[in-house]
């Protein structure tokens, strides 16, 4: 066996922590018997090089930008597969054929429909809440439905969990839309296909149906198969460390929709726009790169930089190719937004901050440009975002459920605040 020998300096004190090898990647060591051997933790704020599990799901070479979904490349699935055959494989770690494609897609449409009394809840958000504040409540009060039906230990209940969660996020996240512009609940049907379904919700009427435009369902396929999964992000872990102290999965997923909304994860793709908006001319463009390089101005090139890519983000490179044709299908090739995208990234990637610091493009960079283009409002974006992830992160919570000795989360801490001291009364302070 491999080892790493750690030798505490002070004491000559030495452990060796086994190496351990995945089928890709570094390999990790092991050190879960450091503090027991040596009285000692490690220190790895913001987790920058620590594995929190074993994985079988996505593997992604950040430094060569290689990202496969159950080894699958994601470019052939962006190109060969759909966002529903994308959800078996992640759940169930393997293609399916075409009989249990149709039991899956059969599951998935049985549980699309949200009990009726969940509908009450849209009426007591604010008249202007952000559709993501409303997607954390739903999903959260969705555990109250299914709370006793629900043993958490027994598998076949944690797989109708995941049907049920991915079956009813697009119902609940186009209805989130549908309150907040005043238009009446729209229900699923399960006659068109998964991402059909989603646009028929936002965009039809009672009086109205929605006329399905294959170009944009299309577009919004792949956008979703480039969404769906990718391992141990910020919320991820935050649903893997809810589950570990088996909770409800829908209260799980409601703290990583809740960790999906910040600008520094899927609140980017929204960020992206209004950034592109304030530039509003490419002319503008070398004065906007000066500020996000700019160590006293907070603002950054949203977009751009990745924790794992170091490289240019294989998911974005699709979604630029996507976007083109997408434009070009629609007859709106000149949409300045994107002309401003293509000119920053250019600037920028020819730019040695940017270069020094291994910069490119993440996912994010034109997603919001495609979501604009099929008219989807802007306060939806890291919604469709969260609808696409939530494959992703049922995947991994099954996953971590599975495990045979699930223990809870539990990091620890470098404390760097006050000594013991004894309390004083308030009058003598
Ligand atoms: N614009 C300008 N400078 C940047 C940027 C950026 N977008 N990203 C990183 N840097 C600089 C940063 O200032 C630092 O410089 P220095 O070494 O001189 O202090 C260096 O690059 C390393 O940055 P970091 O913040 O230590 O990197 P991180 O791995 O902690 O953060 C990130 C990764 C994605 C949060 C960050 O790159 C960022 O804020 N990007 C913009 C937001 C964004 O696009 N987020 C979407 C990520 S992809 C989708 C998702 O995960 O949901």
């Amino acid at each position: 066996m491999d080892t790493v020998t750690i030798t505490d300096n002070r004491t000559g004190k030495s452990i060796e922590c086994p190496i351990k090898q995945g089928t890709h990647g570094p390999d990790v060591i092991d050190c879960q018997t450091l503090y027991k051997e040596l009285g000692m933790f490690t220190f790895d704020p913001a987790f920058v090089t620590t594995a929190s599990c074993e994985s079988k799901i996505t593997f992604i070479d950040g430094d060569k930008g290689i990202l496969l979904y159950r080894g699958y490349p994601i470019e052939q699935l962006a190109e060969n597969s759909n966002y529903l055959e994308v959800c078996y494989l992640l759940l169930y770690g393997e293609l399916p054929t075409t009989t249990e494609m149709e039991g899956f897609t059969d599951n998935i449409n049985r549980h699309t429909i949200l009990n009726e009394g969940l509908l009450r809840f849209y009426n007591g958000f604010r008249h202007n809440a952000h559709p993501m504040s409303i997607l954390v409540g739903v999903v959260g009060a969705l555990s109250s439905y299914y709370y006793d039906a629900m043993d958490i230990n027994d598998p076949e209940h944690r797989n109708r969990s995941a049907l049920r969660l991915i079956a009813k996020m697009p119902t609940i996240a186009a209805n989130s839309h549908n309150y907040l512009i005043g238009h009446p609940y729209v229900y699923p049907r399960n006659d068109v296909g998964y991402v059909e379904n989603l646009m028929q919700m936002m965009f039809s009427m009672p009086n109205r149906p929605y006329e399905i435009n294959e170009v944009a369902v299309k577009a919004l396929e792949i956008m979703m198969i480039l969404h769906a999964e990718h391992e141990q992000n910020a919320s991820t872990s935050t649903v893997r460390l809810a589950g570990s102290s088996q909770a409800h999965p829908f209260s799980c997923v409601a703290g990583g929709i809740a960790t999906l909304w910040g600008p520094a994860h899927g609140g980017a793709n929204e960020a992206v726009i209004r950034m592109l908006q304030e530039i509003g001319d490419v002319k503008n463009i070398p004065k906007y790169i000066e500020r996000f390089k700019d160590k006293n101005d907070p603002t950054r090139l949203m977009g751009f930089g990745h924790r794992v890519y170091k490289n240019y983000d294989p998911r974005a490179k699709i979604i630029r190719n996507s976007c083109h044709d997408l434009l070009n299908a629609l007859g709106t090739a000149d949409q300045p937004l994107f002309e401003i995208a293509m000119e920053l990234e250019r600037i920028a990637l020819e730019d040695d901050y940017f270069i020094e610091r291994k910069l490119y493009p993440n996912v994010d960079f034109y997603s919001g440009i495609i979501l604009s283009a099929l008219d989807i409002p802007l306060n939806m974006f890291t919604v469709l975002f969260a609808v696409a992830r939530s494959v992703g992160w049922v995947s991994q919570w099954m996953e971590m459920m599975n495990e045979e000795n699930l223990r809870i989360g539990r990091p620890r801490q470098l404390y760097i605040g006050a000594s013991q001291r004894d309390y004083v009364s308030m009058k003598q302070r």
